[in-house]
């Protein structure tokens, strides 16, 4: 949808006159490093091109009133700046409120009312995190019109806090800082446990970034998502017995091999062992790019699907058929699947001139086994969340 159509509907919706301003927080993939950030370990994500637009205005009062274009069943959802506790009939503007709710608890003076209408092209449910994107969007946006400053990553730990406090998912730190520091054709490592971060170009010379949604809808609230990360802290606090670590991404491999004897229950030593092998694989994957070794990285990818499926268990009959199915055609570099897992998206290095037969025979052989279609998207990497200047509306 045109952003200047946006900006239309928000003048209908909220019945104002006036000029609003228009903000973007795109999505994001992670080439390699999957449930490692909670772990203290490194991830490699990007941000993409699709996203959501907020497209706002302050009011005279302290009200805020929150419209989704995508839930347009919903109406308009008010509440008080002076009352932003959750609240379940408040559906997806829980996810603005609570960010507004942060904000002002981290002694931003936030004291005027907002008008927001929010519309998102992430696809649903896909685990290219829209919600961390809403969150984000509603942070720029505040920033803007509240006239403040607010330091980027402090801003990201809000959007994470959000999650772990006011919704309940004790998600990492990755998707925010994807999304608030996202640069244009590169993506991020990051050292979860210090946020040291540095980019690296992503050129793939004649290859794409293919994402390709099972179209199995899930919420992590939904998952087991909480029950893994429980898993790597019992796991972690068994190998605490004997060694002064402070998080799974502390080990190496050795250090882990020689001391997994200390983790009590099988299951959480499977758990552990993921994370250890997945963050040292995320190390040597930047490496390999960076040396322009696209083969030995896309071996990277296969090698950390294997493991979220064996040791971690969170891919699925679906992801799992995606990526079988795009490791058999000709011209696929690696793939894996990208985010929680459980449902979502996969993500595949294809040979630009392979696409198309790439998308013909995964969807066929996707179709045939799970009753339904996936859905392909070219990734395009772009940048974080910003406000789109008058020049760029379109
Ligand atoms: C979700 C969470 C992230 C991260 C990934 C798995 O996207 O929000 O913090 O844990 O899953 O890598």
């Amino acid at each position: 949808m045109k952003t200047s159509k946006l900006v239309n509907e928000f003048q209908t919706i909220f019945k104002r006159t006036e000029k609003p301003r228009v903000f973007f927080a795109p999505g994001r993939i992670n080439l390699i490093g999957e449930h490692t950030d909670y772990n203290g370990g490194h991830v490699f994500p990007a941000a993409i091109s699709y996203g959501t637009y907020a497209i706002a205005q302050t009011r005279d009062d302290q009200k805020l009133r929150f419209y989704s274009v995508n839930f347009e069943e919903r109406g308009i959802i008010e509440c008080d700046l002076t009352d932003l506790a959750y609240d379940e009939k408040d559906d997806w503007a829980n996810f603005p409120k609570g960010m507004i709710k942060y904000m002002c608890e981290s002694g931003l003076d936030i004291s005027t009312g907002m008008d927001i209408l929010y519309y998102g092209n992430i696809p649903n449910g896909a685990g290219l995190s829209s919600s961390a994107s809403i969150e984000m969007v509603t942070g720029v946006l505040v920033e803007s019109l509240c006239k403040l400053t607010v330091d980027r990553v402090k801003m990201i730990q809000l959007g994470q806090k959000v999650e772990n406090d006011y919704i309940g998912v004790n998600s990492g730190i990755m998707d925010q800082f994807a999304i608030g520091m996202g640069k244009l054709n590169h993506a991020i490592l990051l050292n979860c446990d210090t946020l040291e971060y540095r980019y690296a170009p992503i050129e793939l010379e004649n290859h794409s970034i293919m994402i390709i949604h099972t179209n199995k809808q899930r919420t992590l609230a939904g998952s087991k998502y909480n029950e893994r990360r429980a898993q790597c802290e019992q796991a972690l606090a068994d190998l605490q017995t004997e060694l002064s670590i402070e998080s799974l991404g502390n080990l190496s491999i050795d250090d882990f091999e020689a001391h997994k004897h200390l983790i009590q229950d099988d299951v959480n030593c499977q758990r552990a062992k993921h994370a250890v092998y997945e963050n040292v694989r995320t190390l040597e994957a930047l490496k390999q790019l960076q040396a322009g070794h696209l083969e030995e990285f896309g071996l990277l990818m296969n090698a950390s699907h294997k493991s979220l499926q064996e040791d971690y268990e969170v891919t699925g009959i679906e992801l799992d058929t995606i990526v079988e199915a795009a490791w058999a055609q000709p011209g696929v570099v690696g793939a894996r699947m990208t985010g929680a897992g459980f449902g979502g998206c996969a993500i595949a290095i294809v040979e630009d001139d392979k696409i198309d037969a790439f998308k013909e025979n995964v969807n066929k052989i996707y179709t045939e086994k799970v009753g339904y279609e996936a859905t392909f998207y070219t990734a395009a990497i772009g940048d974080g969340a910003k406000e789109i200047t008058e020049e760029e509306l379109v």
